[in-house]
């Protein structure tokens, strides 16, 4: 093995194994791990044709002790059956989740990037109706997997400020579709529009309610989250947006730092008004925002460096209980 640990990205790397379980005539099977990065699927399966598939991220890190700990499982095992409810899929239970995830790092250990590198093993639970249908009826048959591949320290230096868009011919979701789940056809959908920003110039881009464009939903791939000139912890609220795992986290630290949290909606225009705007999610817990277009309107917000202060402490005490550099007040940390 020999992993360039510092240059790790966001990337699929090949590993020893992924974890796989089939439903079948109402039960599942006990899980096996799976050397081949390849699935056989039927042509007909649902997940090819109606998008019957969702999955989760989630984090397991090296420690300072040096043991291996998976950041907050239950929870995604939660949303995961969440999202199957909403599309009719088998549901894995909480327990075979969480049996699936450690089973998997612990035949992956090696590719845990070691303490202080600021990388993690990203972990991949994945559920899709693996059965034909040509009707649009749930499948009878599912796959639940869950893979493994090592990710780097997304901020190499500091926490650096992004300029996020918003296009106003997009929509992410509808108040009473599938936003709040993370079902794969959101992502798909959300292609597009990435591009579009991108060609811009700018790596992200945040979504408005699609009723009136008046309120804040989220970034593509991230909760919208802002300090508030009183120093309170502001997270948009809306029906169509997917719970932040991390969102829920930095909230409960954020309070026990004093800082008021309000869940809530938010109209674009009171953006100007935060002392510090961010975007929050697994991948890179928290990046802080510092300008958001909207035809020709600039929205500066935050110190034009850098994090602004609240953020910056949030985000290190996170990041300590990930690593194990602070005791896990929380029970967030799953020892493998
Ligand atoms: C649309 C969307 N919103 C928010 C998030 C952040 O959620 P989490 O903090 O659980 O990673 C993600 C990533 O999972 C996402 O895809």
């Amino acid at each position: 093995m020999d992993i360039d640990w510092q240059s790790l990205g966001f990337q699929y790397m090949k590993t020893n194994s992924h974890i796989r379980y089939v439903w079948r005539n109402g039960v599942w099977s006990q899980g096996e791990l799976v050397d081949e990065p390849y699935l056989k699927l039927h042509i007909a399966a649902t997940a090819l044709h109606y998008g019957q598939a969702v999955f989760e991220g989630l984090k397991a890190f090296s420690c300072k002790d040096g043991k291996i700990r998976l950041f907050r499982p239950v929870e995604n095992a939660r949303r995961m059956a969440l999202s199957t409810r909403r599309l009719c899929m088998a549901e894995p239970t909480e327990e075979m989740f969480l049996d699936a995830c450690r089973r998997v790092v612990a035949a992956n250990r090696e590719f845990v990037p070691p303490y202080g590198t600021g990388g993690s093993l990203y972990i991949r639970p994945l559920l899709i109706g693996s059965g034909p249908q040509i009707g649009v009826n749930p499948a009878d048959e599912y796959i639940f997997l869950v893979l493994v591949t090592p990710v780097g320290a997304y901020y190499k230096g500091g926490l650096t400020p992004v300029r996020a868009v918003v296009l106003e011919n997009y929509d992410r979701a509808a108040p009473q579709g599938v936003g709040h789940a993370k079902v794969a056809g959101n992502y798909a959908a959300s292609l597009e529009p990435h591009k579009v920003a991108h060609e811009r110039g700018f790596p992200v881009e945040l979504y408005l309610d699609c009723r009136e464009h008046r309120y804040v939903e989220e970034f593509g791939t991230s909760n919208f989250v802002a300090i508030d000139r009183k120093g309170a912890y502001v997270s948009a609220q809306s029906s169509s947006i997917l719970g932040s795992i991390t969102n829920k986290g930095l909230q409960q630290i954020a309070a026990d730092l004093g800082h008021r949290v309000e869940v809530r909606p938010v109209e674009f225009s009171e953006i100007a008004g935060f002392a510090e705007v961010a975007a929050c999610g697994t991948a890179v817990v928290i990046t802080p925002v510092n300008e958001i277009v909207r035809g020709d309107q600039v929205v500066r917000v935050g110190p034009p460096a850098g994090c602004g202060p609240v953020f910056q402490e949030i985000y290190t005490r996170y990041r300590a209980i990930q690593v194990g550099d602070t005791a896990d007040p929380y029970g967030w940390t799953v020892e493998l």
